[in-house]
This record gives structure tokens, sequence and C-alpha cells, in this order.
């Protein structure tokens, strides 16, 4: 039985960091996307549905992202461990698989081969919250279902400040120890209510893994909140795409922000 996880993405948050994915995606991957479509469509991939599976679905932002941009006949199966994120109703139409990662090669073996000629594992903004057993699945789903994947926006780590504050290596260290939780390998800004968001849980993350900074933080984050408001703060967060196209195909991964 999957149990529901102890810390759970919001919808909200999902929604409001929308735009800015696709604007990044847009920007730094649009190449690993062609190179995709291009072994999608390949001389001897031209008959059925391409079966695409989409690891950590949430509320169905990548399926939004990538189902117009893939030129060929899709059949989507979603996966997530949070029940509520996969009733969504931006799943509807598709196969929803109520799983965690540990689960999955199972379940997709459940599936049985897929009508069509190849079968898709995409993941996005999901790598950074997963255990290395979760990272050992996915792998081994990725090898069971044709060795295609497409897994995109996974944070390095790398946050660009401007201007610098002196805490702001506080809050990377804090916040990047909790990515790292329970032996996880660990490791968006126009839109101001995403960035006040961002900054938010960000400092609450930071500051629960590491009390004894959370008042040093809070006040960077009001300092940071007032740049903000003027205007004056920019903030790049790295991360990084890869394209896995099997034994026949070279490996591509690039640098988006
Ligand atoms: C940051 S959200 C990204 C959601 C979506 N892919 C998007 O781009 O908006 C990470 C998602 O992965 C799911 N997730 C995290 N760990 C998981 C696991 N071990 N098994 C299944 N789903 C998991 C979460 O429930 C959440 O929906």
């Amino acid at each position: 039985m999957t149990t529901e996880p102890a810390q759970r993405a919001s919808p909200d948050w999902l929604d409001l960091r929308w735009a800015a994915d696709a604007e990044a995606r847009d920007r730094g991957a649009t190449d690993l996307l062609e190179r995709l479509v291009a072994h999608l469509r390949g001389p001897d991939r031209d008959q059925g549905p391409v079966r695409v599976v989409d690891v950590g679905a949430g509320t169905g932002a990548n399926r939004r992202y990538l189902s117009p941009r893939l030129p060929v006949e899709q059949e989507w199966v979603c996966v997530d461990h949070d029940r509520e994120l996969l009733d969504h109703p931006r799943h509807d139409g598709a196969r929803r698989i109520h799983c965690g990662l540990t689960d999955l090669p199972a379940e997709v073996a459940g599936l049985g081969a897929p009508v069509g000629p190849a079968a898709v594992v995409v993941a996005n903004a999901v790598l950074d919250v997963l255990t290395t057993a979760d990272l050992a699945a996915l792998a081994d789903c990725v090898v069971a279902t044709g060795g295609i994947a497409l897994l995109s926006l996974s944070v390095t780590g790398q946050v660009r400040w401007e201007p610098p504050d002196p805490v702001d290596d506080v809050l990377a260290r804090a916040f990047d120890d909790h990515q790292r939780r329970d032996g996880r390998p660990g490791p968006d800004g126009r839109h101001r209510e995403l960035l006040a968001r961002w900054l938010e849980e960000r400092v609450e993350d930071a500051a629960g893994q590491e009390p004894a900074s959370a008042e040093v933080l809070r006040e960077w984050q009001a300092r940071r909140a007032a740049q903000m408001e003027s205007g004056a703060l920019r903030v790049l967060v790295d991360h990084v795409d890869l394209l896995v196209l099997g034994r026949d195909w070279a490996d591509g991964a690039q640098r988006g922000a």
C-alpha cells in the first residue's frame, strides 16, 4: 500500500512556478527536446502512440509543457505518491499510478508492453527531492522501459543573488543540508509572487534545519523582500536537464537557468 508523503508539494506552489519553469525550459533546453523528437520519430518508430511515463507528475505541469511540443501520438502515464495531486483534473485522459518510486518498476512492468513503438520516462523538478533508493528505482525504470528519458529542471544547488548579502551563504548551506536530509543526495525572477513564496519556503526549511541561524535568516528574508519590492533583486537558480537516449545514441546534458 502506498503511504502518503510526509512532506507535500502544494498545488498552488506548483501552479505558481509553471510560467517560470516553462520559460526556463524554452530558453535552456530546446535542443534536447529536438533530439528527443528526432529519436521518437525515427524510421522504425511511426507505429502508434509513444508511452510517456511522467514520474512525480504533481499537478501535471510536465504534461502541460511537453504534450504540445512532442509531435507524436502520446499515451500518458502519470505517477505520484501524493493521491491528492494525482487526482488533479490536469491528469484527465492519462493513466494514473499512485505509488512511490521504489514501487514504480513493478507498476510499470504491470502495464505490459506499450501499444506503440517506444516509451519515454520524464520527470520535471523531481530528482532533487528523491532519496538514493528512489533514484536507483528511477534508473531501473528507465532501463526497463527502453532507455529513453528526459529528466528536466533538476536544481544544481547554485543560486546567484544580486546584490550579494553576507547571509546568502548561511541560507545556501542550511537549505542544501535540508535537501540532503535523511540521506538524499541533495542538490526562479521577474515573477514576484513566485519569488516571495520561494524566499519564504527556503528560509522556513533552512531555519528548521539550522535553528541557531533562524533569526539571522529571517532578517535576511526581510532585506531580500525589501529589495524585491524596490525591483533591485535578481536571483538566478541554476539547474540541469538530462536527456537519455540509450546505447545507440549519445547521452546529452545541458545547463539552463
Ligand atoms: C517539485 S514537485 C514537481 C511536480 C511536477 N513534476 C512539476 O513539474 O510541477 C515533485 C513531485 O514529485 C513527487 N514525488 C516526490 N517524491 C516521490 C516519490 N518518492 N515517489 C513518487 N512521487 C514523488 C511529489 O509528490 C511531487 O508531486
